[in-house]
C-alpha cells in the first residue's frame, strides 16, 4: 500500500468555516416548495448563498431538461460563485397499476424528473464540487425508495434508483472529498401530500408511523443540512430514513 492510500484526502475545512458559512454556495432543486423550501431557509439562516432550480419560480427550470439545468447552474455560478452544495429535492409523485393506459407515461415522467433530473444537476455542478475537495451532494429519495407501497410503482422505482445513483456517486467520488448521501423522508406534510384528506393522513400515520404523525418539512431539512456541513466529511453513501420510525416497524 502506498503512503497516503489510507487517508487520500483530509478534511480541509477550518473552524472559521464552522462559524461563518458565508463563502459556501448551494443549488437546491425544488426549492420553491415543501422540503426544498425548508432546506433553502435553513441553509440561508446559516449564511449559505442559495440558488434555486425549480419549474415554479421566476426563472423556471425543468430539471429533466439538461440544457435548462446547465443554463440555470451557470446563472447561479455567475451570481454567487462556484457551487459547493447540491440538494436534489425536486420531485413528483407518480402512481398507477401495471395495466393502466398511463403507466408508461407515469414511469417515464418519474424517471425523467426524480432520477435523470438529479443526474443532470450533479453533472452540471461537478467541476465546482471537485475544486476544493469539500463538495456535498444530498439526494432526496423516500421510504418508497427502500420498500414499495401498492400502486406507487413508477415513483417507487425512481426512488430506488435515486438510492442507487447516490451509492454510485459515493463510490466514484470517494477519493475526491466530495460526499454523496441520500435522505429518505417518510410521509411529510407538503404540497405533494396535501391532496390526501386529513382524516386519511391521521389514520394512516397512527397505524404505520411510530411517531403517529406526518413530518413537518423542516424536520427533513434538518437532516439534509446536517449532511452539507463541512464537518460531515466522512459520511458518504449513507441512505438515511427520516421517517418517525416507519421503516423500523415490522408491520
Ligand atoms: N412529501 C412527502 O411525503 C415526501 C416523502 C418522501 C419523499 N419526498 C420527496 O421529497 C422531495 C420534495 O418533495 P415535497 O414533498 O417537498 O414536494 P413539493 O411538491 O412540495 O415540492 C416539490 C418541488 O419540486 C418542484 N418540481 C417538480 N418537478 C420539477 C421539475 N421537473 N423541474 C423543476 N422543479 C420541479 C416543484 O415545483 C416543487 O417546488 C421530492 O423528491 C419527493 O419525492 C416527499
Amino acid at each position: 500500500m502506498k503512503k497516503g492510500d489510507l487517508y487520500p484526502t483530509r478534511p480541509r475545512h477550518s473552524w472559521v468555516f464552522y462559524c461563518l458559512d458565508m463563502t459556501r454556495v448551494a443549488v437546491v432543486t425544488g426549492g420553491a416548495s415543501g422540503i426544498g423550501r425548508a432546506t433553502v431557509q435553513l441553509l440561508e439562516a446559516k449564511g449559505v448563498a442559495v440558488g434555486v432550480l425549480d419549474r415554479n419560480s421566476s426563472s423556471p427550470v425543468d430539471v429533466a431538461d439538461r440544457a435548462e439545468v446547465k443554463a440555470g447552474v451557470a446563472r447561479i455560478r455567475k451570481t454567487f460563485g462556484p457551487v459547493d452544495i447540491v440538494v436534489n429535492a425536486a420531485g413528483v409523485s407518480s402512481s398507477g397499476q401495471l395495466d393502466d393506459e398511463a403507466y408508461l407515461r407515469e414511469w417515464e415522467r418519474a424517471i425523467a424528473i426524480n432520477l435523470t433530473g438529479s443526474m443532470h444537476v450533479v453533472r452540471a455542478c461537478l467541476p465546482d464540487l471537485l475544486r476544493n475537495g469539500e463538495g456535498r451532494i444530498v439526494n432526496l429519495a423516500s421510504t418508497e425508495g427502500l420498500g414499495a407501497a401498492r400502486s406507487l410503482g413508477p415513483y417507487s422505482v425512481s426512488k430506488h434508483a435515486v438510492v442507487g445513483f447516490t451509492r454510485s456517486l459515493a463510490v466514484d467520488l470517494g477519493r475526491t472529498g466530495v460526499t454523496a448521501n441520500c435522505v429518505c423522508p417518510g410521509a411529510t406534510l407538503t404540497a405533494m401530500t396535501a391532496p390526501i384528506p386529513e382524516v386519511d393522513r391521521h389514520t394512516w400515520a397512527r397505524r404505520h408511523v411510530p411517531a403517529g404523525r406526518y413530518a413537518a418539512p423542516e424536520e427533513i431539512a434538518y437532516m439534509i443540512v446536517a449532511l452539507t456541513e463541512p464537518g460531515a466529511s466522512f459520511v458518504n453513501g449513507a441512505i438515511i430514513p427520516v421517517d418517525g420510525g416507519q421503516t423500523a416497524m415490522s408491520m
